[in-house]
This record gives structure tokens, C-alpha cells and sequence, in this order.
């Protein structure tokens, strides 16, 4: 195992009917932005309940955080944020709206025409020395924003994650009941994404770390088990609340202490979301299967770890137990409804010629846990995904 230091100061505030104790957690003296999406968070009643709860506090409200959340649409609120003097941020949303009220709790600290050096530090910590404070109310299940300290932008049509400890919700309110409402193909797209961040933290190259491996193979498991059960049956409580926590657990960090980690499916996904406008989990379904065929012989005894643990693969020889766990996981997505070729999401020759030349331009070019994933890979791992 790696060195490593591990922090997280995110409360969670797990379970139904949690939403009235916004009061007690927020500063009662706080003037608070409300930041939210298109309008599945006015429509379902979750902002009535948020405002209710929290009573006398002085409220303003932002609306219009877009999926893939615009650097343009954020710039209006941190405008908000500085002419009204909001001094608490509260998310009520999916990953965009918490991500974007990440970037809005920084840049609020930011002059205007230094907003876009939030964006441009890849994975390094964004060089800001304070932000406000923000909260999380999570509708949905998938990115594990509402406990990490990340966030990702669209900015000029390119996608930019940021890193900042400074972001780190002070608090997330994760009621099952707000997900309720969620289209199935959100479901989808949250267990997928939720299953593609642990494979990214897993599936490297072994260093011996036990307890972040059985943590990470049971939260697969869990998905597995518990994400198709929510994706067919919008009641069952039990399989909701391990669906949620599986999401949240496979990117706050824990599982991803002291490993290597291989974030290449996520770098070639955010490609396909910024030209093609794929929904984010999606895009890592399609991208992933392939992906690990083409690296079976890098990542070939964490294959065999995953075939053996996390589906339960004991007989044949070693390559047909790694075939047949690459096989099973593009079932597995493949049952939640993703399709997993290009061309049914319109991607032709022409489409994977322009996704790995923005990669260029982004200097995505060495990616993986050991850097040798080139872009001639990339070539050849979205050629066999036609
Ligand atoms: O905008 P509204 O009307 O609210 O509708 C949203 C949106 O259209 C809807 N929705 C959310 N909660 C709902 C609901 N509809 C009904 N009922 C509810 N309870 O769902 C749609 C998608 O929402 P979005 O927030 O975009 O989805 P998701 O949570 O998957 O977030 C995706 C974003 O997160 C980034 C992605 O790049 C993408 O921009 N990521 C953030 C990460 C992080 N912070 O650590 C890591 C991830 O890998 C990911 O890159
Ligand atoms: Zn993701």
C-alpha cells in the first residue's frame, strides 16, 4: 500500500424524512443561496420543503444549473452571491448543481477575471485560500460530489475538473425519498457511473490494499445486487438505500487512499459528453468494456481479483474467467438499458477522429495509472466500440 493522508469532513445526514434538521445545521444568522437545476427540484416540492425548513433565514435563490453545468451560467450566480453578500451556499441537485455550486463557493473569493484559474490545475488543488461554506441537499444518487472535494465545469465546450479542500460539503442531507422522482434512465446512468468510479480506483495495478479492495469489490457487489432492484422497482426502500450509499462511498475518497488510480475511462467519457452531449454515467458504460479488453495484460491479476470476488467466477482457466467478467460487467450495463456502441449514440469514424484530437488539445495524452495509455489507444479502444 502507498503512503497517503485521508481526509474528509463531509457530514452525512442519511435517511428519510431528514430535510426539517436543515435548520440546525445551518447558521441561524446565515443569508443563504439556494442553488438548483432545470426544475425537477421546484417541481417535485424539494425547495418548498428546503425553504420551510429553513424559516426566518434571509433566501435567495439561483434556478438553471444545467446538466454538464456552464461556466457562464455560474458566473451569473457568483454575481448574485457577490452583489446580495450570500454567505452559505445550498445545493439542492444532482451532481451539476453540486458541482457548480463548488465553483460558486470558490469564485466567490475570486475577482471576475480570475474565475476561469479555478479550472485550470487538472487534478492539483485549485490556489485559492478560502471559499464559502456549502451544503448539499442530494437528489441524485451517482457522482459522490456531495463528499468529495471535486467538481467538473464545461467551459468553451470542454469539460474541466477541479480539486479543492475548500469544497468539501459541510453537509449532505441524502434522503431516499428525494430520488423517488428520478427518470430510470438517471438510475442508470447513477449506477453506472458509481460502478465506473470504483473500477477506476480498483482496477490498477495491485499494491497489496486489502481493506480499500474489499471495500471497493463490496460496493460493486452492492451495485450489482441493489442497483438493477431500484432501477425496476422505484418502492423498495432497502435496495434504494444501499444504491445511494453505494454512490457515495465509491468516490469520497476511501476506497482510493494508498492505490493507484486510472481515471482514463472518465478523461475519453467527458470527450464524448462535451461533443455528443452523452449523459455522463453513459458515456463511462460504453467506454469501459473495451477499455479493459485492451488492457487485460496490464491489469491482468486485479482482472482475476475482479472476476473471482466480485462475480464469483471459479471455474476455467485464467483468461476465460478475465473474458468472461469484461463480458458479464457490459451485461450488466446492458441490462440497465445503456447501450454500449458508438453507433447507436451517432459516433462514426469522423466522430472518433474528433473526440481523440480535442483529447490532443487537452493534452490528454498519457493516461492511466502508469501514463502509457496513449492516444493511439484511445484510437483503438473506441474503433472496437463501433
Ligand atoms: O436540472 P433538473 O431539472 O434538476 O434535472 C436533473 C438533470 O436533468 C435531473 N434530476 C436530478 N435529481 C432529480 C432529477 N430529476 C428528477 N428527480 C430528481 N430527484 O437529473 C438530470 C441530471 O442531473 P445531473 O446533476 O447532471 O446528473 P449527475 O448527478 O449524474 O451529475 C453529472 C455531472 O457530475 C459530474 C459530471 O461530469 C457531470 O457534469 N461529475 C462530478 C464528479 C464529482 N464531483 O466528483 C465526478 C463524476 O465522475 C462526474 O464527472
Ligand atoms: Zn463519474
Amino acid at each position: 500500500m502507498n503512503n497517503f493522508d485521508y481526509y474528509n469532513p463531509t457530514h452525512i445526514v442519511f435517511g428519510q424524512d431528514r430535510l426539517a434538521e436543515l435548520d440546525k445545521l445551518i447558521p441561524s444568522d446565515a443569508k443563504v443561496m439556494i442553488t438548483f437545476g432545470g426544475q425537477s427540484a421546484k417541481k417535485y416540492g424539494t425547495i418548498d420543503k428546503v425553504r420551510t425548513a429553513l424559516q426566518a433565514r434571509d433566501i435567495v435563490e439561483f434556478g438553471g444549473i444545467e446538466p454538464n453545468p456552464q461556466f457562464d451560467t455560474l458566473v451569473k450566480a457568483v454575481e448574485v452571491v457577490k452583489a446580495e453578500q450570500v454567505d452559505f451556499l445550498l445545493a439542492v441537485g444532482g451532481g451539476s448543481v453540486m458541482d457548480g455550486t463548488k465553483f460558486i463557493a470558490l469564485a466567490a473569493e475570486f475577482a471576475s477575471e480570475e474565475y476561469q484559474q479555478i479550472l485550470f490545475n487538472g487534478f492539483a488543488p485549485v490556489p485559492a485560500e478560502k471559499a464559502l461554506p456549502l451544503a448539499c441537499v442530494a437528489t441524485l444518487p451517482a457522482t459522490g460530489s456531495e463528499m468529495n472535494m471535486g467538481g467538473v465545469i464545461t467551459y468553451q465546450a470542454q469539460k474541466y475538473p477541479f480539486m479543492s479542500p475548500l469544497v468539501f460539503p459541510k453537509f449532505s442531507v441524502l434522503d431516499p425519498d428525494l430520488t423517488k422522482t428520478l427518470p430510470k434512465e438517471q438510475i442508470a446512468n447513477g449506477v453506472a457511473d458509481a460502478f465506473v468510479h470504483v473500477v477506476e480506483q480498483y482496477l490498477t495495478q495491485s499494491v497489496n490494499a486489502k481493506v480499500q479492495d474489499r471495500m471497493a469489490e463490496g460496493i460493486l457487489k452492492t451495485l450489482i445486487e441493489d442497483g438493477p432492484v431500484t432501477l425496476a422497482d422505484n418502492d423498495n426502500m432497502d435496495a434504494r438505500k444501499n444504491f445511494i450509499w453505494s454512490a457515495t462511498n465509491a468516490l469520497n475518497g476511501i476506497i482510493g487512499v494508498g492505490v493507484p488510480q486510472d481515471w482514463s475511462t472518465h478523461m475519453i467519457g467527458h470527450e464524448m459528453t462535451a461533443q455528443y452531449g452523452i449523459a455522463h454515467g453513459r458515456t463511462l458504460a460504453i467506454i469501459l468494456p473495451n477499455l479493459l479488453r485492451e488492457r487485460k495484460a496490464h491489469k491482468r491479476a486485479k482482472l482475476l481479483q475482479f472476476a473471482e470476488r466480485v462475480w464469483d467466477l471459479t471455474d476455467g482457466s485464467e483468461d476465460e474467467k478475465i473474458d468472461l467478467a469484461i463480458d458479464k460487467t457490459e451485461a450488466f450495463f446492458n441490462s440497465l438499458d445503456i447501450e454500449t456502441n458508438l453507433t447507436h449514440y451517432g459516433i462514426d469514424d469522423a466522430g472518433i477522429d474528433s473526440i481523440v484530437n480535442s483529447m490532443e488539445k487537452m493534452g490528454l495524452t498519457a493516461l492511466s495509472e502508469t501514463g502509457d495509455l496513449t492516444l493511439d489507444i484511445v484510437r483503438k479502444i473506441l474503433v472496437a466500440t463501433k
